[in-house]
This record gives C-alpha cells, sequence and structure tokens, in this order.
C-alpha cells in the first residue's frame, strides 16, 4: 500500500489534520490482539531491523532522580506504514510505593503521507506484550529445543514472559520462576499455569534456577551498577540467557566470556553504556537480534555455546504494534476521537 493509499484508507474513519483517535489502556486491550498476532507483528519489526529497512535513533531521556528514567522512542518501519513515538517512563519503586506498574506510558503514530497524528494511546500493554515477544522469538532462533527455562523477576514482565514462551519453545517441559516477593511468584502461577501446559515451579534460589535452566531470562530493574545475582559460576556452556533488564541481574563476568553476545540494538546498548551502564565496558558484540531472526547472521552454531542476547526493547516493535492496534480501533469504532 502506497503512502497516498493508507492516507486514503485513515481519512475514510478520521478527519486527518483535525482530529485524532486516543485509546485508553482498556481499549486497546479490548482489542483483542492475541499473543499469537504480537508475535508475528513483532517478529516482522525485528527482520524489518535486521534488514536495516527501518529508521530508529538511540533512546533520549531525562533522569529526575537517580533510579529512573523517562525515554523518547521514535521509529518509523516502512513495510508496516508505522511511524511513531512512545514515551515511557521507568519507576521501579512505583508497585511498592505508588501501588502503579514500574512502566507506564503514551504512544503517538502518525499519518505518513502529511506527518499529522492520528492516535495517542496508552502504551502499557503494548510494552508488556512486545518486550516477551522479542524475548521468545531470540529464545526459539538461539535454543529452539529447549526443555527448560527460567525467569527472574514476576512482575509485570515476568509474567508475560511465562505466558509467551510456550510459543515459541514448543519442547518446554519445565519453567523455572524466581522473585525476591513470594507473593509475585504466587500470582504469577495463580495467573498462568491455567494458561499453559507446562509446569511452572518455584525456584528456591537464583543459583538452583542458573544452574538447571537451558534459556533463562530476567526482568527484574535497570539500574547503573549490576546487582550481579547471578554468579558466573553458576552458568555454564550451552546455555542461552536472555535479559530484558540490561546488565542488571548479570555478573558482567558472564557476558564478558560469553560465545556471542547478540543485542537488540548495538547503537542504544552503546548510548547506555555512554550514560553509565555497563560499568565494566560492553562485551563485544557479534550481531543484533533483528539480524538472526531474519537470517542474516548465524544464531546458535554449536550447542556449547554460551549466548546472551540483551533486548533493551525498540521502538520499531512498537510502532509496528500501535498501528495495528489503530487499525484495529478504527475497525471496530473503539475510542473517542479528540480534536486537535
Ligand atoms: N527490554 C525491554 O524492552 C523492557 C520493556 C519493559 C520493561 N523492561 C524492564 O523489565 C524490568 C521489569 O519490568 P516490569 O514492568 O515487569 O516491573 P515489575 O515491577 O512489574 O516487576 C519486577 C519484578 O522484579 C522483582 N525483583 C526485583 N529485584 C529482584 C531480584 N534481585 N531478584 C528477583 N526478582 C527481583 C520484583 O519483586 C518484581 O516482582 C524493568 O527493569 C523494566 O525496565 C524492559
Amino acid at each position: 500500500m502506497t503512502f497516498e493509499a493508507d492516507h486514503k484508507y485513515i481519512s475514510q474513519k478520521l478527519y486527518i489534520g483535525k482530529e485524532m483517535l486516543y485509546l485508553t489502556r482498556d481499549e486497546v486491550i479490548s482489542l483483542g490482539i492475541r499473543e499469537e498476532d504480537i508475535l508475528k507483528l513483532v517478529k516482522e519489526a525485528l527482520i524489518a531491523h535486521g534488514k536495516k529497512e527501518y529508521e530508529m535513533p538511540a533512546k533520549i531521556g531525562i533522569h529526575p532522580y537517580e533510579e529512573v528514567f523517562y525515554h523518547a522512542m521514535p521509529a518509523y518501519v516502512p513495510s508496516q506504514k508505522a511511524a511513531g513515538m512512545k514515551w515511557i517512563e521507568c519507576y521501579p519503586n512505583n508497585p511498592t510505593k505508588f501501588g502503579l506498574p514500574q512502566t507506564t506510558g503514551l504512544l503517538i503514530l502518525n499519518d505518513i503521507l502529511t506527518g499529522c497524528p492520528i492516535a495517542v494511546m496508552d502504551c502499557t500493554w503494548i510494552t508488556a506484550m512486545r518486550t516477551p515477544a522479542v524475548t521468545v522469538l531470540a529464545a526459539e532462533a538461539l535454543h529452539e529445543d529447549a526443555e527448560t527455562f527460567a525467569m527472574f523477576g514476576c512482575g509485570v514482565q515476568g509474567t508475560e514472559h511465562v505466558k509467551y514462551v510456550v510459543h515459541t519453545l514448543k519442547n518446554l517441559k519445565k519453567i523455572y520462576i524466581y522473585d525476591i516477593r513470594e507473593e509475585a511468584m504466587d500470582k504469577l502461577i495463580e495467573e498462568v499455569q491455567p494458561k499453559i501446559d507446562v509446569e511452572i515451579i518455584k525456584g528456591e534460589s537464583p543459583e538452583m534456577l542458573a544452574k538447571e535452566c537451558e534459556v533463562l531470562s530476567s526482568a527484574t530493574l535497570i539500574i547503573r551498577t549490576p546487582l550481579s545475582v547471578v554468579k558466573d559460576e553458576w552458568v555454564s556452556k550451552g546455555q542461552t540467557i536472555l535479559p530484558c533488564d540490561l546488565n542488571t541481574y548479570w555478573d558482567p563476568k558472564i557476558t564478558k566470556r560469553a560465545d556471542k553476545y547478540i543485542v537488540d540494538s548495538i547503537e542504544e546498548h552503546e548510548l547506555f553504556e555512554e550514560m553509565g551502564y555497563f560499568p565494566d565496558g560492553l562485551p563485544e558484540i557479534v550481531a543484533e537480534t533483528g539480524e538472526i531472526i531474519a537470517g542474516i547472521k548465524p544464531g546458535r552454531e554449536d550447542k556449547d555455546e554460551l549466548i546472551v542476547c540483551s533486548n533493551i526493547g525498540m521502538a520499531v516493535c512498537d510502532v509496528v504494534v500501535a498501528r495495528e492496534v489503530f487499525n484495529r480501533a478504527l475497525e471496530s469504532k473503539v475510542g473517542v476521537k479528540l480534536p486537535l
């Protein structure tokens, strides 16, 4: 579809330049976009990224105090007619201090032909969905036959990761979870176990999970100084580690000695390094996640390879999912049209 045709399609339902669609979190969720749909959309975004068919400057941010950040995340994915920007906040203490999510935000979409804003939507759900989709697509590309999966952190992201992982790791027999909060593990099991056939087991300790599982992921918190919870000596050859919380959870020695260190975006990781994350320096990066998914660079080449694949989050995934949200909302007349 050309930009003109896309503009025409939107114009049939929205007065471009005069109004935009506002979608609340509940309205976004109500559109019935399934995990399978998200996986398909995110895969397309990752392939576009791998083929360098996108525009996405590295996130810029503000940091009103030490442990928090706001990120501006613009992206354009031509193949999906998706252009826009996510403005996302991460406040690790929100859940305990205020009973609010750690991650909240809004996303703006634009009409590509004219640039006019066409939608503003809550992006908490989009973020909660597209992040595990990236992890589990990477897991599929790097360790498809894994029988054990470990999830560190059982909050919003951890819970969704456990839901998503069964879609791509079809041989899974056991999922081990760990959180410093017992109640978070109980809640995850209560919510997810009825939905999936693979047994979810509460791990006794990070050490047990690190030693037991082939594929491991973490979604805890992002801070500049690594917590190094998972020790280097607990990790062995042949494992695949997929953090979505940067370098916080893992002993930096692990990434340094990994046979392959893959990241979703080299530019983003270098920017984070400049901001003071990775105090021990970024390990050598061999590929981007999208390049692996698109088959441009090799993934696992040997069963003994230790692979770390760090996915910090890319706006290309957000805008592609948001475009689908927008299309569905237009079709089903969900949301409120607001004057510009
Ligand atoms: N990569 C991405 O694209 C992306 C997107 C969204 C969020 N994130 C990151 O994912 C992380 C989790 O986000 P969320 O929305 O799920 O937050 P959340 O607050 O809902 O969950 C975090 C969980 O981690 C647990 N935790 C904290 N420290 C821990 C530790 N030392 N060991 C085990 N568990 C620990 C907490 O108890 C909590 O249950 C954050 O760091 C966030 O920035 C990444």
